[in-house]
């Protein structure tokens, strides 16, 4: 039986109040506030993961009860590095193999390298799947809304990041012209460079205005670490896709309430092989979890009990050989999500239909 562990933390209000339904009747800061001083814990045992290959593993989630906005402020070394190194040592305790990091503990700090060095097992922030995953799954919503992706204009939001740099790369040569979009140029201008010396034939532009962005896109990929949404329903062409990878999310729930001609997807979601029980509810239905989870599941299940994924940058011979090992154990994308719900196939019919009616052409920006 092969072993980890995973970091979990709240994302949103709900996370609490799913858990304590009476925080309800409480200030969202007052009980974020309070939850930040408890100590990391043991939240469940994860069990009946198994790979096609027939080998089985288990697991536990961590959690660090700390809210994303809070886990930006604190200083990471004085008091996040602490209580991140605190989690990995319950997972030490526990036999795991190998420690992924969720949502922003992989965002804030040195991306897991600290944390990696002051434990006895490896880590992984699970970004390369989750760069897999997200633009397959992007890639995959274009074609379902007859986009082709030679013919399209492309935006990664977020793209000096870490998995908006992979992911811009692994765009490259796939769409006819590729935005790169952030708050800071100089970081921007960088990226543009790299993904320009892949020599392939995708034109790259970069832009510090994400509206603007998302207005000329086909395909937009959101990846930023934005706290609060940064497209609403006005923000997009008739019939494009939006892939939304960022947690929290970076689209207005909005849009897919008031744009009937936008196809939003959930990105980095991954259906699990076996009858996996993760035994703690974190907004997901049954056997489903998101790509960095996998990762490190996925990482189990291979025996590759090793720092795979650390840093800022992710290499794209990892995140091929994710993708592959994935397929190897059972692990796929799912299909069309948003919101955690799986959009009926009569939806994406309707918003295809919808989208042609009043579609513009992709040059026309
Ligand atoms: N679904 C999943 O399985 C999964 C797995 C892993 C991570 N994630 C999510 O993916 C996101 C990105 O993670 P990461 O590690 O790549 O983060 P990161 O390295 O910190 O990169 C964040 C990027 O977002 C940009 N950004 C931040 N605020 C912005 C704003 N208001 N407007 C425009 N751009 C903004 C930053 O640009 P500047 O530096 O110029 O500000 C940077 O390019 C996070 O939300 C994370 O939780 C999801």
């Amino acid at each position: 039986m092969e072993r980890f562990a995973f970091v979990l933390h709240p994302l949103r209000f709900d996370d609490f109040t799913r858990k304590f339904p009476i925080l309800r009747h409480l200030p969202e800061s007052a009980v974020e506030k309070a939850f930040s001083h408890l100590p990391p814990f043991k939240a469940s045992h994860i069990t009946g993961a198994k790979s096609k290959t027939g080998v089985e593993a288990e697991g536990w989630f961590i959690v660090v009860p700390i809210a994303a906005h809070l886990m930006l402020d604190l200083p990471f070394r004085e008091v996040m590095l602490p209580k991140l190194l605190r989690a990995g040592r319950i997972a030490e305790q526990l036999g795991a193999g190998i420690l992924g990091l969720g949502a922003f503990t992989k965002v804030i700090g040195d991306r897991g390298v600290s944390v990696a060095n002051g434990l006895r097992i490896p880590v992984t922030t699970g970004n390369s799947y989750t760069t897999a995953s997200a633009v397959d799954g992007a890639l995959l919503g274009a074609r379902r809304m007859d986009i082709a992706p030679e013919d399209a204009t492309a935006a990664v939001v977020g793209a000096s990041g870490a998995i908006g740099r992979a992911a811009s790369a692994a765009l490259a040569g796939e769409v006819r012209r590729l935005v790169l979009v952030g708050r800071q140029e100089r970081k921007l201008l960088q990226v543009a460079e790299d993904v320009q010396a892949l020599g392939t034939h995708t034109t790259v532009e970069i832009s510090t205005d994400v509206r603007a962005a998302a207005a000329v896109s086909d395909i937009v990929l959101t990846v930023s670490s934005a706290t609060g949404v940064l497209l609403e329903p006005g923000d997009l062409r008739p019939g494009a896709v939006v892939c939304d990878v960022a947690r929290p999310r970076n689209v207005s729930e909005k849009v897919y309430e008031q744009r009937r001609d936008v196809l939003v997807i959930d990105g980095g979601v991954i259906e699990v092989p076996g009858e996996v029980n993760f035994n703690f509810n974190f907004g997901f239905p049954p056997g489903y979890a998101e790509a960095c989870i996998a990762e490190t599941m996925i990482l189990a299940l291979e025996r590759r009990y090793e720092p795979y994924t650390l840093g800022l940058d992710i290499r794209a011979d990892r995140v091929r050989e994710i993708r592959e090992l994935a397929k190897k154990h059972g692990f796929s994308v799912a299909g069309f999500r948003r919101f955690e719900r799986s959009i009926p196939d009569e939806e994406i019919e309707a918003i295809r239909k919808a989208a042609r009616g009043g579609k513009r052409s992709s040059t026309s920006a």
